[in-house]
């Protein structure tokens, strides 16, 4: 699996402040002259978009394998419709989450095997991962009340706060595994301190 440069990700509980970032970062980006886009999972394409519907909707009961594979199914038709091209562009690709997005909520918190994960994002994702990848850390009930006062609460807001835990201490072991690539920033703090922190890591660590 190769590291790409020019595709950065943003992970992190709910709340944490990411969608905020991603917006702040690609301005900065474009300020230096590069070209980039900005996008999302689950979504960033016309038919991920549906499938995020399917995901969130808190009225659809569904089976963690079902769960997983629309996931993925999104992923499939995000990188082939929108990161490989802008990527063969050298346009800059900034997504608001990615596959370490599986590992902690499908993987960690929901109990599936992590295996399965990675031989299905072998075949879904060949040669995609991101050069950089922002973990923005926060305590889970911060995060929860954040998106309760910004009224959102979809399928996964309605998870339990073990959950939630479980979700973030699977994100703060991916990023233990690999430090290199995954960068943890500590997002309690206001949104423009977290975007300089975000900044001066970026500067240190994209060539
Ligand atoms: P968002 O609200 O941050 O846009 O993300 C949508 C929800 O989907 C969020 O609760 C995390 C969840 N999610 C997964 O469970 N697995 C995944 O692979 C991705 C990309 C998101």
């Amino acid at each position: 699996m190769s590291r790409v440069k020019g595709f950065i990700s943003f992970e992190g509980i709910e709340g944490s402040g990411k969608s905020t970032q991603v917006k702040l970062i690609a301005g900065y980006l474009r300020s230096k002259g590069h070209n980039v886009i900005e996008t999302v999972e689950p979504g960033g394409t016309k038919i991920g978009g549906k499938i995020r519907g399917l995901l969130l909707e808190p009225e659809n009961h569904m089976d963690p394998l079902t769960e997983l594979l629309l996931y993925y199914a999104s992923r499939a038709q995000h990188v082939r419709e929108v990161i490989y091209p802008a990527i063969l562009k050298s346009t800059v690709v900034i997504t608001d989450r990615f596959t370490d997005s599986t590992i902690a909520y499908q993987g960690y918190a929901r109990g599936l095997d992590i295996s399965l994960i990675h031989a299905l994002d072998e075949i879904v994702v060949p040669d995609l991962r991101p050069s950089l990848t922002f973990l923005l850390d926060l305590d889970v009930e911060d995060g929860l009340r954040r998106n309760r006062q910004a009224q959102k609460e979809d399928r996964f807001e309605l998870e339990t706060i073990e959950f939630h835990g479980r979700v973030r201490s699977g994100f703060l072991q991916i990023a233990k595994d690999e430090p290199e690539r995954v960068k943890v920033i500590d997002a309690s703090k206001s949104p423009e301190e977290v975007s300089a922190e975000i900044i001066k890591v970026l500067e240190a660590s994209w060539h």
